[in-house]
């Protein structure tokens, strides 16, 4: 892959180009699948505001953000992340249909949810009323109480772990078991920093924000760290209005 850097400056990207420039690539890791992520982070590593992503985002962001959801098969994503940012379910757009129907994908991405408690309210959209049934991966201890009352809901639940908690390989490889390949996972930071431990990464998108917030907020991966830096290799970058849109790539 060659890496190129593309500025905005003659106007706004289309989607249907953001979505050549970020289309998975035909290789699949060890799992059969390719596990990307897709963050944003202030200049000093910030990973949110204040609780939230969007003081650190832009609308170009959120079109990227649009896209990758458009490209994906399944969005993984925290527990905390749902509560704390609202989650919704993924929607069809018309702009996307005959791309996912020409990859073989149903109207719009699944949403996978990560929890170890299953403390999620069921009676949210997210759950009770999506496009694609949502699923819950959680443990093989989960309370039984809350797996059912996932279920009344209209959730998936996947267990992908023997204890209370999901290991992420085995997440992994039960998506794609199902035949959800193309994985794109939003955080939040406790999630992303166990996938990167886990080997499980494939790639990062990541788009710098042009910001400062100082402060004690979580960088994009928060959790035990890895005992030899891993290298990605740059992909491609995109630039708008000072931001940075990267995609790098597991070497
Ligand atoms: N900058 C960005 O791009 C970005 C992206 C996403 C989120 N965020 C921000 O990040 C914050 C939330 O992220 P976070 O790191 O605190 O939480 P998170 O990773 O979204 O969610 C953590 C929760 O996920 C569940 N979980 C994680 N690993 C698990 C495992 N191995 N097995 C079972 N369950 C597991 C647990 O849920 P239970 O407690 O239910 O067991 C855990 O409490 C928010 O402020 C959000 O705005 C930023």
């Amino acid at each position: 892959m060659t890496e190129e850097t593309l500025s905005a400056a003659d106007g706004e990207w289309e989607l249907d180009e953001l979505a050549d420039a970020y289309a998975y690539p035909e290789e699949r890791g060890a799992s059969g699948a390719w596990l990307r992520a897709n963050m944003v982070s202030s200049l000093d590593g910030a990973a949110q505001h204040e609780g939230r992503s969007q003081p650190i985002s832009s609308d170009t962001d959120m079109r990227i953000f649009g896209t990758l959801r458009a490209l994906a098969d399944v969005v993984i994503v925290g527990a905390e992340t749902v509560r704390l940012e609202g989650y919704r379910p993924a929607r069809a757009r018309e702009v996307f249909a005959e791309r996912r129907a020409a990859a073989g994908q149903g109207p719009a991405p699944a949403i996978a949810v990560v929890s170890a408690s299953l403390n999620l309210d069921f009676s949210l959209p997210l759950f009770a009323s999506p496009l694609v049934p949502t699923l819950v991966l959680t443990g093989a201890t989960a309370p039984v109480e809350r797996v059912r009352a996932a279920r009344e809901a209209g959730a998936q639940v996947l267990v992908a772990g023997d204890g209370a908690s999901v290991e992420p390989a085995r997440a992994v490889a039960a998506l794609a078991e199902r035949g959800l390949t193309r994985l794109l996972t939003e955080g939040g930071p406790r999630l992303l920093a166990q996938f990167i431990t886990a080997g499980a990464l494939d790639e990062l998108c990541l788009t710098v924000s042009p910001m400062l917030t100082a402060g004690r907020a979580q960088r994009i991966a928060d959790g035990p760290g890895v005992t030899v830096p891993e290298k990605f290799a740059l992909a491609s970058v995109l630039e708008e209005a000072g931001f940075l849109f990267t995609q790098y790539r597991r070497i």
